[in-house]
């Protein structure tokens, strides 16, 4: 179907409390009205997702901004008017209007304007905010094309719109607005470095505090098929991998040949070491490595600046299946 078709089909879905797989520029969305309380309840049944993990809200035109937070501090108006639309979301002190079941019963609203055109005429079609999860289930690497959308929740949507593969490809960075300061809730798609440079010094919770800020990040999460490993150096893969198929997740291109012969398969996430690259690549890279039958997937770091924080994050928590 055509996209135009598909995205009117879709907002036709949405305003009868159906359940749409939508596209944006960091991975697919699993969408439902954020005001029909039904609609909500399915996309956690679909997910398989604890109802204590809130939803975020997904808008397409600033107008909704004043209608669903109750109160819009200075810093958190300035990250808006440069950032949105964008892959930034921010918690604001949440309207009575929003449904408890979206905010799991929190005080505060998680807001987002996705720069994904398909998503924003979709949302200003149904005229409503759209709550939507990653279209993943819960604790799976997320699904940056239709196809991996299809492939795990195929049979339980309504419809999946199938606006090409994400070109962020990682979780949108989420800013707390609750507390006095800024504060980082999850590191993504939008570098700390460009919000510091508009807020000023932004909050990084330790990780052991992360999961009382944001009830939905528990430490483990993204868990490939097969264990994943992460490692400081290649040096390192001799020592895990005897009699086992060692798939290799690396920023920058190694050569195979040249040093190892106990990887089996090598995925690089950019040619030039370029992390925007690599963060666009990492969760098709991931599932890549599981499709592939390794019984290991071990992992390089990669530099902690730009979006190698979000990238880091997410290898991290993947890694914490196996512990
Ligand atoms: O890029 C994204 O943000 C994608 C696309 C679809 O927009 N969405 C996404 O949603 O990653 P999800 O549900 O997979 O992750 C949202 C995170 C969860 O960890 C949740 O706990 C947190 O946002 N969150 C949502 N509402 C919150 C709130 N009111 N207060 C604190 N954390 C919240
Ligand atoms: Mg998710």
């Amino acid at each position: 179907m055509e996209l135009t078709k598909q995205i009117e089909k879709g907002a036709d879905i949405l305003r009868e409390g159906g359940v749409v797989a939508l596209p944006t520029e960091t991975v697919y969305g699993l969408g439902a009205s954020a005001f029909n309380e039904k609609a909500l309840a399915r996309v956690f049944e679909i997910k398989r997702r604890p109802f204590f993990d809130p939803l975020i809200l997904h808008i397409s035109n600033i107008k909704w901004l004043d209608n669903l937070a109750a109160d819009i501090p200075a810093a958190a108006k300035n990250l808006i008017e440069k950032i949105w639309p964008g892959p930034l979301t921010i918690v604001l002190p949440k309207k009575n209007c929003v449904p408890d079941i979206a905010t799991s019963g929190l005080p505060g609203v998680a807001l987002r304007m996705p720069s994904n055109e398909t998503a924003r005429a979709l949302i200003e079609l149904a005229g409503v905010p759209v709550a939507a999860p990653s279209a993943n289930l819960f604790g799976s690497v997320s699904p940056t094309t239709a196809k991996h959308v299809e492939d795990q929740l195929g049979g339980s949507v309504d419809i999946i719109i199938d606006g090409g593969p994400c070109t962020v490809g990682i979780e949108s960075t989420i800013i707390s607005f609750m507390n006095a300061a800024p504060t980082l809730l999850r590191p993504g798609g939008t570098p700390l470095e460009e919000i510091e440079s508009i807020t000023g010094k932004v909050i990084i919770p330790a990780r052991e505090d992360f999961v009382n800020h944001s009830p939905g990040r528990s430490e483990q999460h993204y868990a490939t098929s097969a264990p994943l490993l992460l490692i400081n150096s290649i040096d390192d893969i001799p020592s895990i991998s005897v009699d086992k198929k060692v798939g290799l997740l690396s920023l920058e291109p190694i050569d195979k040949n040249l040093f190892l012969s106990n990887i089996d398969v090598i995925e690089c996430l950019s040619e030039n070491g370029d992390l925007r690259e690599a963060a666009c690549n990492l969760f098709a890279a991931m599932r890549r490595l599981d499709d592939c039958g390794a019984d290991i997937i071990a992992a390089l770091p990669v530099p902690n600046t730009g979006l190698g924080l979000a990238i880091n994050d997410r290898l991290y928590r993947a890694s914490r299946k196996n512990v």
